[in-house]
């Protein structure tokens, strides 16, 4: 679903990501770890496409992200459901129009949008909230609204950069049992994270990056 094959990526003459080779099945659930600064944001935001790579392949959900063109990126978007690490949450909108913006740059019917819509806040237990503006809500709640909206187009794959920051660790399971049940839906799911109690014990496959380098790969 996921494929790097030889991906190299520096910023001005600081190389952040050298050669980077690595595969992730569909319906899998991985995870990318490392130290801050290491390159993990970005590493994701080559997958959909904020980056580009100067050397290597990449290829998302089918396609070859060296051929893509500008056009095709908001299709590969659809695809890609993004959990940005500073959220990106509009303050003057609801609860249900940050949901459901993802959806009207698909000119989808209102009818439908506000069935998708209703469906996910109910499965992120936000329904109640709709319609109050994310300054009123807690950080938990607000990390739900942004699971929201990354899952409300049915992506086939869902990317979150440090979803958990800075939940305490009851609200921090809560936000991982969400990402479980997406992926046990059949969703691929790639986690960046330098908190390793995420991971720890869940039998998933984790990367390692270190000095630019994919530095071990092992189930944990
Ligand atoms: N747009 C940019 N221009 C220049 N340098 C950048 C840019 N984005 C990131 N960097 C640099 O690239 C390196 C990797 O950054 P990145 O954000 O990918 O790390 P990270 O592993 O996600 O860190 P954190 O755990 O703190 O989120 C850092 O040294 C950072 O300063
Ligand atoms: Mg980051």
């Amino acid at each position: 679903m996921i494929r790097f094959t030889n991906v190299s990526k520096s910023y001005d003459s600081d190389i952040v990501l050298k050669d980077i080779s690595l595969s992730i099945e569909k319906g899998e659930f991985a995870f990318l770890t490392g130290p801050s600064g290491v390159g993990k944001t970005t590493l994701l935001k080559l997958v959909y496409c904020a980056e580009r790579p100067d050397e290597g392949e990449i290829v998302v959900a089918g396609w070859d992200l060296k051929k893509i063109k500008p056009g095709t990126i908001p299709f590969l978007r659809r695809n890609v459901g993004i959990v940005f690490q500073d959220f990106r949450l509009l303050m003057n909108k609801t609860v249900f129009d940050n949901v459901a913006l993802a959806l009207r740059i698909h000119d989808m019917h209102p009818q439908e949008i506000k069935q998708y819509v209703g469906d996910v806040l109910k499965e992120v237990k936000l329904k109640h909230k709709e319609n109050i503006f994310p300054q009123h809500l807690s950080g938990g709640e607000q990390q739900r609204v942004v699971i929201a909206r990354a899952m409300v187009a049915k992506p086939t794959v869902l990317l979150a950069d440090e979803p958990t920051g800075n939940l305490d660790a009851e609200t921090s399971g809560a936000i991982m049992k969400l990402f479980r049940g997406i992926n046990a839906k059949g969703t691929t799911v790639l986690i960046a994270t330098h908190n390793d109690s995420l991971f720890h014990g869940m039998g998933r496959r984790v990367f390692y990056l270190k000095d630019a380098r994919i530095e071990k790969e092992r189930i944990e």
